[in-house]
Formats: C-alpha cells, structure tokens, sequence
C-alpha cells in the first residue's frame, strides 16, 4: 500500500530563503490533522531568514544549511539532500527559496518538489517579475505552482491563480496582491501532489477528475 493510498499524510519539507510568508500560510493549513501533508522540516540556506522563527514558533523542525559554507551547488545539493533523506522527506515544497539546483537534485525529487512562482508563467521568469509585467503592459499577472525540473521556473504546471494589473499601480502593490494569491493557490496544489491527485507523467501533469478545479483559480 503506498502512503496515498494508506491515508496517511505526507512527510514534506519547505525550503525558504527570506521572510516565508508562503511557509507561513502552509504550515496555517497543515496544522488540520485532515489536510494530506505535514511539514516535519523547513529548511534555509540563510541563517538570517525571517521564516525560521515563524516555523520555530509553530513547533517544526529548522535547520540552516548556509550555501556560502560549500564550495559549489553539487556539494550544497549533497548536504541538503542527505538533510531531506535524514528527515524521512517524501515531499519537497520551494516557498521564495532562490538558489538554482543542479540537474542531478531535480532528477532525484522530479515529481517530487513543487516551486511556486509569482507571475503566469512561461511569461515573466527569475527575478524581478513584476517589473517585468508591469513592463510588459499584461491586463493580468498571477502566479503559479509547478513541478521542478532542471530548468528554471520551466517544470510542468499544477495550478495558477489570476490576478488582475490595476493601471498605474506600482510593482510593490502589484506583488502584495500576488501574494494573497499564492496563499491561496500553494496550500490548495500541495495538498493535490500529496494524495496523487496531480502527478507528474510523461513531461506533463495529469489530473485525477476535476482536482484541476481547485489549483485553477481566477
Ligand atoms: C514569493 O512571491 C514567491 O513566489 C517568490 O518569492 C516570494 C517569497 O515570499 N519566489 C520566486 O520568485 C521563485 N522564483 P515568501 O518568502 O514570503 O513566501
């Protein structure tokens, strides 16, 4: 029997590198003994990161494993995966974390680790994504959850929520209302990886039912 079909919840990991509203909202909806994931770690490769004392606050696990302490990504990935293995991780959630993973990494947690990003991607990838919108004059923005894979902000997509541009706001606003989205959206597409009922296949998510309903918010 697997752990989906068992009933029993998934072990996740969130790994943040800055203030973790978005491990704050997922540790909000992991505390319903319902919900199919617990966190049983959240991880920082910045010791100053303001979400490690949130988490620390709600009881879970911290640790800090400081990118500046390795000599290169293969031998960070290294010490974070035996840290995930460690933990008995099944589930590997991104939450603002922004350091790039080596190919090798993603291979091992493909299907396995889910990013979320703040813009309707393909459009508006890496840094400064808002600006990039507003730039681009889009009538709407949002943001997105997807499977990770080598490529950056390119995995398969799980879920989108929509978010409309209001003329002449600026990329700070623009941001705050894109992260009320993802508060929404993240909690809502975990829960759909952790009972199956989003699964990578082929290159491609694949939905059981109208699951995609609840990660296809406008
Ligand atoms: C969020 O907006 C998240 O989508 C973004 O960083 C922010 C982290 O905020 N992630 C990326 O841009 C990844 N490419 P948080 O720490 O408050 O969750």
């Amino acid at each position: 029997m697997t752990p989906e079909s068992s009933g029993a919840r998934r072990r996740a990991a969130i790994l943040i590198s800055g203030r973790g509203s978005n491990m704050a909202a997922l540790l909000d909806a992991t505390a319903d003994p319902a919900f199919p994931a617990e966190i049983v770690l959240v991880l920082s490769n910045r010791p100053g990161a303001g979400g490690l004392a949130r988490a620390e606050q709600a009881g879970v696990p911290t640790l800090v494993i400081d990118h500046k302490q390795f000599d290169g990504r293969p031998a960070f990935d290294a010490a974070l995966d035996a840290a995930l293995e460690a933990a008995g991780v099944e589930l590997v959630v991104l939450a603002g974390f922004m350091r790039l993973l080596t190919a090798e990494f993603t291979r091992k947690w493909l299907g396995r680790m889910v990013n979320i990003h703040p813009s309707l991607l393909p459009s508006f990838k890496g840094v400064h994504v808002h600006e990039q919108a507003l730039a681009g004059g889009v009538r709407f923005s949002g943001c997105t959850v997807h499977f990770v894979t080598a490529d950056m902000d390119a995995g398969p997509i799980i879920g989108q929520a929509v978010v409309p541009v209001v003329p002449g706001e600026s990329p700070d606003d623009l941001a705050a209302r894109t992260l009320s989205a993802e508060h929404r959206l993240y909690p809502a597409a975990v829960a759909l990886v952790a009972t199956g009922e989003a699964r990578l296949e082929g290159g491609r998510t694949v939905y059981a039912g109208d699951a995609w309903a609840r990660v296809t918010l406008t």
